[in-house]
């Protein structure tokens, strides 16, 4: 079900029976098809909209470029968190998704855009869950994101994202009034069984999303 480049975005649509949809955001040298399986696994029933980065770093589709590992190129970030915010806003209209239901689910660099959609585009989600994150850019002044809900799961022993590094998003982000959990496991960069089960069970007890048939 690979959608054409029309929305902006190459993806991949997978339509599900309710009314919640996961925004799917690969990590670095990553592709559309690659968060599939685990946006079924959080949520069987979800609609999954899943685009592939347009920035090509040795051949490495990502979200926005970077000048070195850990050192983001603002400029390209900020333009390329609006562009794909846009893309989100043209595809919620032409698939008919509720944007009081859209949640991203990123994961390295997908973690990292979605963290600048929430800081510069906040309308664009209901939430996130954010997998492996760093702090992607500090806005002044920071938006407003009173309840908006948040996971953010790191890694005890992640050689790219620093533990402090973590707790700063994480602070940012409640400082912008954002429902933060953050949550530092046992494990590197890579994701685990135990990260997926963090973030299943903490997006069983978010809004519950309802049938299609019953609105
Ligand atoms: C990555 O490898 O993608 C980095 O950890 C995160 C980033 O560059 O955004």
């Amino acid at each position: 079900m690979n959608q054409p480049e029309e929305l902006g975005f190459v993806h991949k649509y997978v339509p599900g029976r309710s009314t919640r949809t996961l925004l799917l955001l690969h990590g670095t040298g990553g592709n559309e098809n690659d968060l599939i399986p685990l946006g079924r696994e959080l949520d069987p029933e979800a609609n999954l909209l899943s685009p592939r980065g347009k920035v090509l770093e040795n051949g490495m589709p990502r979200f926005f470029r970077r000048l070195a590992e850990g050192i983001f190129d603002e400029e390209d970030l900020i333009r390329r968190t609006h562009e794909l915010a846009d893309f989100v806003q043209q595809a919620s209209a032409a698939y008919s998704l509720n944007r009081q239901h859209l949640f991203a689910t990123g994961y390295s660099n997908g973690a990292n855009i979605a963290g600048s959609l929430l800081l510069l585009r906040p309308q664009t989600l209901a939430g996130a869950i954010l997998l492996r994150p760093m702090v992607p850019i500090v806005p002044e002044p920071l938006p407003d994101l009173s309840g908006v809900p948040v996971l953010a799961v790191s890694g005890r022993y992640d050689p790219i994202v620093p533990a402090d590094e973590a707790d700063q998003l994480v602070y940012l982000l409640r400082k912008a009034g954002a429902e933060v959990s953050g949550t530092l496991e046992n494990a590197g960069h890579g994701l685990t069984e135990a990260t997926v089960e963090i973030a299943r069970r903490w997006l069983e007890n978010r809004t519950p999303a309802l049938n299609r048939s019953s609105l």
